[in-house]
């Protein structure tokens, strides 16, 4: 059995199992044939032309705590709206999946957000957590990796550290195209490797409101 979604793409039910059964069990997932592989082709496609002058050069933290830190990440990146097709139906499958995970998992996951990431040769990303308990409302981090044939001497591995034990290496995980990667954003350390070869993906998250009284949970 499998669930419609968006304009003919389609989640199989047994993918979607596989995730969620592996969000509760172990905290994190990688899965290789989520998407049709017509939405990721277009996807590749796009990244690969997006023009330079379109991206930013990708900093760490937010708002006013905003720095570009070329010692700790090397990316460039570009915030993805629903303003062309492609996007946009990107951003309707996920808005899928959040409602299936919210389903199962009832995470109340509220919203998502995602960028285009370009790593030129040599762009690497070092260990960090992508939320941090109780500032933060980034709950499940995403990447959905963009490269044909990435072979294993190009590098650009994301690297996931144990939850308990964050100085041993959990899994080495190559960026392969279509290849889609979960995990609890503020139990798990993680660095992208020097790429050797230009590594383009997605990245996202899933977040929880954390509006109150007057502070509108701010968005990005
Ligand atoms: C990030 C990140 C991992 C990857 O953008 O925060 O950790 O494999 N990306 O691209
Ligand atoms: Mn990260």
């Amino acid at each position: 059995m499998s669930l419609l979604i968006g304009s003919g793409d389609v989640f199989s039910k047994v993918a979607i199992d596989e995730l969620v059964g592996s969000l509760r069990s172990k905290g994190w997932c990688v899965l290789d044939d989520l998407f049709s592989i017509d939405l990721i082709d277009s996807l590749v496609l796009e990244a690969s032309l997006l023009p330079r002058a379109a991206m930013q050069q990708a900093g760490i933290g937010r708002r006013s705590d905003y720095q570009v830190k070329l010692d700790a990440r090397r990316d460039s990146i570009l915030w993805i709206d629903a303003d062309t097709v492609l996007r946009s139906r990107f951003l309707s499958v996920m808005e899928e999946m959040r409602i299936a995970l919210n389903r199962s998992l009832l995470l109340g996951l509220f919203y998502y957000e995602a960028h285009f990431a370009r790593y030129d040769k040599g762009g690497f990303y070092k260990k960090h957590l992508d939320a941090f308990k109780g500032e933060s409302n980034r709950m499940l981090s995403t990447v959905l990796y963009l490269n044909n044939d990435w072979q294993s001497e190009d590098g650009g591995e994301l690297v996931l550290f144990d939850e308990f034990n964050t100085v041993k290496e959990i899994a080495h995980i190559r960026p392969e195209k279509g290849r889609f990667v979960v995990f609890l954003s503020e139990s798990f350390y993680h660095q992208v490797n020097p790429a050797r070869e230009c590594r383009h993906s997605i990245a996202g998250w899933f977040r929880i409101n954390s509006s109150k009284h007057s502070r509108v949970d701010p968005v990005r």
